[in-house]
């Protein structure tokens, strides 16, 4: 069982990092392996609309000078996927939203390339926009067939400078409780 990670920030190891971390770290503790991957210095374009995707069928972007092919990839073979993005002026980051547009029309073009697995979002925010953030990735998830777990609180840290959401003891124990429970479903979905 395997879960991965994707962390829209354009700042690395930054408080989307440290909240995703903390979700991992949870699942880890269930016996379940996991991945981050930062898009942090990643060239990724968004979707050019060319709908090549829905001709060939393959999983496959025809975009090739990129890390989202295998982006695609990873999430094909995950059992679940987890979709971190600070707030950059009330909505996702530009890349986060670049891989959920090339990544989303892959798999729709392919239907039940993703169906059944678990999906999560996690959002941070200086101050506002963070439940748009939020409410966004989760159409990515919703609109491919997969699953959401809940967590304690809407799974959101808020921080601005790097680290500090770490003083949002809230927002932490959220990942906590969301990393036990993307774990506890993942487990009866594989059964
Ligand atoms: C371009 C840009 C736009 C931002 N817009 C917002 C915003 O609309 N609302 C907000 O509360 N914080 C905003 N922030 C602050 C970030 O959401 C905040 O610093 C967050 O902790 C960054 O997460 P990171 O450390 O993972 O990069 C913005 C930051 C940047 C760089």
């Amino acid at each position: 069982m395997k879960v991965v990670a994707f962390n829209g920030s354009a700042r690395k190891d930054g408080n989307t990092a440290i909240l995703l971390k903390r979700v991992l770290k949870a699942l880890e503790a269930e016996g379940i392996e996991t991945e981050l991957i930062q898009l942090a210095g990643e060239q990724i374009r968004g979707c050019t609309a060319c709908r090549v995707c829905f001709e060939t069928k393959n999983q496959r972007c025809v975009i090739n000078d990129d890390k989202v092919n295998e982006y695609i990839q990873k999430m094909v073979e995950a059992d679940g996927i987890i979709l971190g993005s600070p707030t950059y002026f009330g909505m996702m980051s530009p890349e986060m939203k670049a891989l959920i547009d090339r990544a989303g029309f892959v798999t729709r073009a392919t239907p039940d390339t993703l169906k059944y697995k678990v999906g999560a979002a996690v959002a941070v925010a200086r101050r506002a926009g963070v439940m748009t953030t939020f409410d966004a990735i989760n159409h990515f998830f919703l609109i491919n067939q997969m699953i959401v777990p809940g967590s304690s609180y809407w799974n959101i840290g808020i921080g601005n400078k790097r680290g500090e959401v770490e003083k949002d003891e809230e927002g932490m124990k959220t990942m906590d409780d969301l990393g036990k429970n993307m774990a506890w479903l993942i487990k009866k979905l594989k059964v």
